[in-house]
């Protein structure tokens, strides 16, 4: 088997490798991020494998969705567990998450001021002891949400074109009809008295983050606006409701206060895409992006396509999906990017990047999700961190398609219901070069055949339950 050098896979953009790559990581932990088995041109010779064939168009009529990065969100669990740690582990850390070191994530989501995942008690950036402040005068990041901003700015100096997107749990208690951050979803709505202050409130978090470094690329106005539940922060907005603040309230504020933060539709499940569409159709001067989340019943990613289909303009990212050390299989992570990655999505984030070895902190109560892992678990007695099977499936995406890299086209992936099959995406990165990963979910290895349509054919083995990535030269190299 040959050995790239490191330096080769670091600088694509310097010098294109002329050989091909393969890495792998694989449920069994044999390999994580480990070089493996090279594709060589042509059939190969599959002795006594299964066989399977895929194939790509990497000529400009296969030319799909341009990506913008992959990472996971930055939780109020993810910056205490990771400030937990001795100051140079959590700079090898960060390091890792940032760079070609590892995962070289490009993409983060947080969470503006308390989600589940924040310890005791939940919290806005304007709490105002509960009493109305229409001025926003009481407006403060407060402990937590600095944390959050110097975290995500030194993720910012390591990863330059890292894309941040911020999502609020709740506007403040005071906003509500409720008038409480948690504790029913009685009047669990915004009171439109204070829709110029609900306006307002992101403008003046996206101005103090920007005053600590940190420039926000993209909001939702509210995460899972469908999603009125007692145990945690929420808020309850409809789809017209939402299109009209977007349009409105929000968009003009932005605008008036000189930022050019995107604002995103939806950031919800598959299930009901008509919720965004009305976003779309409601504040066309201001949305044309699309944020999806994994948790409908059967979740199935062709509805992106559909998506796209019906709105080829519009672009779409899968924001959220949860992994659990207790409840999700090793290819969550592969699935939930894979699948997106497939159907159109330009970015995917995991929910949550850090954790606790008790899955926390997380807010006390039954709403809160108290089996969400990180992708990073952090041993905060020890001052140690570990990484979960789901970062490195994820890494063998994120790691190998750059931003800029376009998805192309491709046929011959297959998954039998249940927990079998081999799925694949392929994409054309900007120096030439083109990335394969291909997930096996059989317990055997399957000898893969890839035909181009540039008319190039590539063989190699892929290790049992395991996601393996080739990186392929440019075509003619
Ligand atoms: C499967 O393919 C690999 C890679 O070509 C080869 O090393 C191995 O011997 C094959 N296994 C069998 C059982 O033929
Ligand atoms: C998702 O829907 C597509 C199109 O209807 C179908 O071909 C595919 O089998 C579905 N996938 C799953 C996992 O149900």
């Amino acid at each position: 088997m040959r050995l790239p050098t490191f330096a080769l896979l670091i600088t694509p953009a310097v010098s294109a490798i002329t050989t091909p790559q393969a890495f792998a990581s694989s449920s069994d932990g044999v390999y994580k991020l480990s070089q493996y088995f090279v594709p060589v041109r042509g059939s190969g010779t599959p002795g006594s494998n299964s066989t399977w064939s895929l194939s790509i168009d990497d000529t400009a009529s296969g030319h799909k969705q341009t990506i913008k990065g992959f990472g996971a969100a930055v939780t109020d669990a993810t910056v205490a567990v990771f400030n937990a740690l001795p100051a140079a582990k959590r700079t090898q850390l960060l390091n890792e998450l940032m760079t070609p070191a590892g995962a070289d994530f490009a993409m983060m989501r947080h969470t503006i001021a308390s989600s589940d995942l924040s310890a005791d008690p939940s919290y806005s950036y304007d709490d105002n002891g509960g009493q109305t402040d229409t001025t926003l005068t009481s407006f403060n990041l407060g402990d937590r949400g600095n944390a959050m901003a110097t975290l995500l700015a030194q993720m910012k100096s390591l990863q330059p074109a890292l894309t941040i997107l911020g999502s609020p749990w709740s506007p403040p208690a005071w906003m509500k009809l409720n008038r409480v951050l948690q504790g029913t979803t009685v009047n669990n709505n915004l009171d439109h008295t204070y829709a110029s202050q609900f306006a307002q409130y992101f403008v003046q978090y996206l101005k103090a983050y920007q005053s600590k470094g940190v420039k926000i690329d993209a909001i939702t106005i509210q995460n899972e606006p469908l999603n009125s539940n007692a145990g945690f922060p929420t808020v309850y907005i409809f789809a017209d409701e939402s299109g009209s603040l977007i349009q409105q309230n929000v968009g003009p504020a932005l605008r008036s206060a000189g930022l050019d933060t995107a604002i995103w539709a939806y950031d919800h499940n598959t299930d009901v895409p008509s919720y965004p569409q009305t976003v779309l159709n409601t504040a066309p001067s201001y949305v044309n992006t699309v944020a999806w989340h994994c948790y409908a019943p059967s979740n199935n990613w062709t509805a992106l396509t559909t998506f796209h289909n019906a709105n080829p303009s519009v672009a779409q990212y899968m924001t959220e999906c949860w992994t659990s050390a207790v409840h999700t299989p090793w290819y969550q992570a592969a699935d939930f990017t894979m699948g997106p990655l497939q159907n159109w999505a330009e970015g995917v984030m995991a929910w949550t990047l850090g954790s606790d070895t008790a899955d926390g902190p997380h807010l006390a109560g039954s709403g809160p999700c108290d089996s969400c892992t990180g992708l990073v678990v952090v041993d905060t007695g020890a001052g140690t961190y570990s990484y979960r099977v789901d970062y490195y499936m994820m890494a063998q995406f994120s790691r190998f398609i750059p931003k800029g890299a376009v998805v192309l086209s491709g046929s011959g992936s297959y998954s039998f219901s249940g927990s079998s099959g081999l799925e694949s995406v392929a994409t054309i990165n900007p120096d030439g070069t083109r990335t394969v990963v291909i997930e096996n979910k059989f317990g055997n290895a399957v000898y893969v055949t890839l035909g181009t349509k540039s008319g190039e054919t590539w063989s190699g083995l892929v290790y049992a339950n395991s996601v393996v990535t080739w990186v392929l030269p440019p075509v003619g190299a």
